[in-house]
């Protein structure tokens, strides 16, 4: 595969950089265990200008299994981007000057192609607007390949927010390379964008618009699901219409085959229960560690 320089978005990857990318997270899971120095030398800066507790405190445990080094902001407001109306390009122009390699998550579509053009140092999407959240998708399709053996031939329900969600946009056209089928889940005034859809059904993926939680669930190989995206709604009273509209709990759960898996991009409100958390189908928290491994694979790839 080319160099991989900057990770902007799962657009920018054909089949093969996924399945590349996904075999070197595989060998990533001895090197998570025992450390390296592989990226000693190299310095990480986060730039979150968005509330996240995974995403950057996975890529923080990535690079610090890998030897490398890390500074940064979680929070807009300590910067001088939030604080004093400082420009994107010239915090990027500025943090350039102190690490090796950026990672940023920002509220708006198009922000971080915009801040890897202004970059001389290599930018990785930690999650932007409602439409991009790359990492995330390719830790999902690590998790079901982890999990389930393989990718092609599967069934996977994407459920929830499917209109503000940005995991499942990233992941609807990760998963359009494979051989799948997609049925989506959502309240009818959070069904994903007709573009996406057409994206997913060119690249040949049969995707069914499915409106009951049985038919999710039921003889499905994957059921991931999603927090609606209260803070993206540009009116709380539509958050209101359709909050806890869609839930697994006890009930549901019994309708999953035995070899299904359930994930979650977390954080989760309170569309899974946690009476299900022991359910051997539940593997949200296994996926949690999975952003380790593939991060590691991702920044040595980049950095390495
Ligand atoms: C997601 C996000 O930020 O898009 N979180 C994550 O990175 N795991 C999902 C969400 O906030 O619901």
């Amino acid at each position: 595969m080319g160099e991989l320089r900057n990770l902007i978005s799962i657009h920018d990857l054909d089949r093969e950089q996924i399945d590349e990318i996904l075999d070197v997270a595989a060998k990533m899971e001895s090197v998570s265990v025992k450390r390296s120095k592989d990226l000693e030398s190299k310095i990480m800066a986060v730039l979150f200008f968005e509330p996240s507790t995974r995403t950057r405190l996975s890529f923080e445990s990535a690079m610090l299994r890998l030897g490398g080094s890390i500074l940064g902001f979680a929070e807009a407001g300590t910067s001088s981007a939030g604080g004093k109306g400082e420009t994107l390009a010239d915090t990027i122009r500025t943090v350039e000057r102190y690490a090796d390699i950026i990672v940023m998550r920002h509220p708006l579509d198009g922000s971080a192609r915009v801040a890897a053009e202004f970059s001389s140092i290599p930018v990785i999407n930690a999650g932007s607007g409602s439409e991009e959240h790359p990492t995330q998708a390719l830790l999902d399709l690590y998790s079901i390949k982890k999990l389930k053996g393989k990718i092609d031939g599967l069934t996977i329900s994407l459920c929830g927010d499917l209109k503000y969600g940005r995991t499942v946009h990233s992941l609807g056209m990760g998963l359009s390379h494979y051989d799948v089928k997609i049925n989506l889940v959502a309240p009818q005034q959070l069904r994903m964008k007709p573009a996406i859809i057409d994206e997913m059904k060119k690249a040949g993926v049969e995707v069914v618009q499915v409106d009951a939680v049985k038919e999710a669930i039921q003889d499905v190989d994957v059921v991931y699901m999603t927090r609606i995206q209260k803070e993206r709604f540009p009116d709380v009273r539509e958050y209101d219409k359709v909050k806890g509209r869609f839930r697994i709990g006890s009930a549901e759960a019994e309708l999953l085959r035995d070899d299904a898996i359930i994930l979650h991009p977390l954080p989760r409100v309170d569309e899974l229960s946690s009476n299900i958390d022991h359910l051997p189908q539940a593997k949200y928290f296994d996926q949690v560690y999975n952003g380790v491994i593939l991060r590691m694979a991702i920044l040595k790839m980049i950095l390495g």
